[in-house]
C-alpha cells in the first residue's frame, strides 16, 4: 500500500516540494503511459484540497478523447478549438480559470466546476495530451499551483514511456 502523508497547513510551495518527493516515489519503475496517468490523476485527487476532477485528455488528430481520470463521468471528446483543455492544446501553454462560466466556450462537464487549471504535456516537441484539475470553488488555483502541479507534469513526463502502441496510440 502507497500511503500519501501530507499536512495541507504547510506553505504551499513546501506542500508541493513534498509532494512532488511522494510522486517520484509513487511513480518510481513504472513507465507505462495509461497506468501513470490513472496514478496521477488518483495521486492529486487525494492530495490537492478542493477538486472535483482530476485526469487527462490525449490528443488525436483534431480532437482530445478522454483519458484516465478521477470524478464524475465527462465529455468522451473534446473538440481541440472548444473549451479550456481545447485552448490549453491548441495555444500550447497552461491555461488558469478563475471562473469558467466568464471563459468563453467552455464545456461544463460537471455544473459544480468554477475554475480550472489545464497543462499541456508534450513528449519533446509532440503534443500527448493535456492533464485537467477542475474545483467547485472559484479563484481556487494561484500562480503557487501552477508551479507546483506543473512540477507533477515534469515528474510524470520523465517517468513515462510515451511510444505506447496498441488500438489507437
Ligand atoms: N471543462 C473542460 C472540459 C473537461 S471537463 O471539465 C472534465 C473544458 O472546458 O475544457
Amino acid at each position: 500500500m502507497f500511503d500519501i502523508n501530507i499536512d495541507e497547513s504547510l506553505p504551499k510551495a513546501v506542500f508541493y516540494k513534498e509532494l512532488s518527493a511522494q510522486l517520484e516515489s509513487l511513480l518510481y519503475g513504472e513507465r507505462d503511459l495509461i497506468c501513470n496517468a490513472a496514478q496521477l490523476s488518483a495521486f492529486i485527487m487525494q492530495s490537492v484540497p478542493d477538486l472535483n476532477w482530476a485526469g487527462f485528455y490525449f490528443s488525436r488528430g483534431q480532437e482530445l478523447v478522454l483519458g484516465p481520470y478521477v470524478g464524475k463521468v465527462a465529455c468522451p471528446r473534446i473538440p481541440l478549438t472548444k473549451g479550456v483543455c481545447g485552448a490549453a492544446a491548441t495555444t500550447k501553454t497552461v491555461q488558469r480559470v478563475a471562473d469558467v462560466h466568464q471563459f468563453p466556450g467552455h464545456i461544463a462537464c460537471d455544473g459544480d466546476t468554477r475554475s480550472e487549471l489545464v497543462f499541456p504535456i508534450f513528449d519533446g516537441g509532440a503534443l500527448i495530451g493535456v492533464l485537467d484539475l477542475d474545483s467547485p470553488v472559484k479563484d481556487r488555483f494561484d500562480e503557487e499551483d501552477q508551479l507546483g502541479v506543473g512540477q507533477f507534469v515534469e515528474i510524470f513526463v520523465k517517468s513515462t514511456d510515451f511510444n505506447w502502441s496498441i488500438g489507437a496510440f
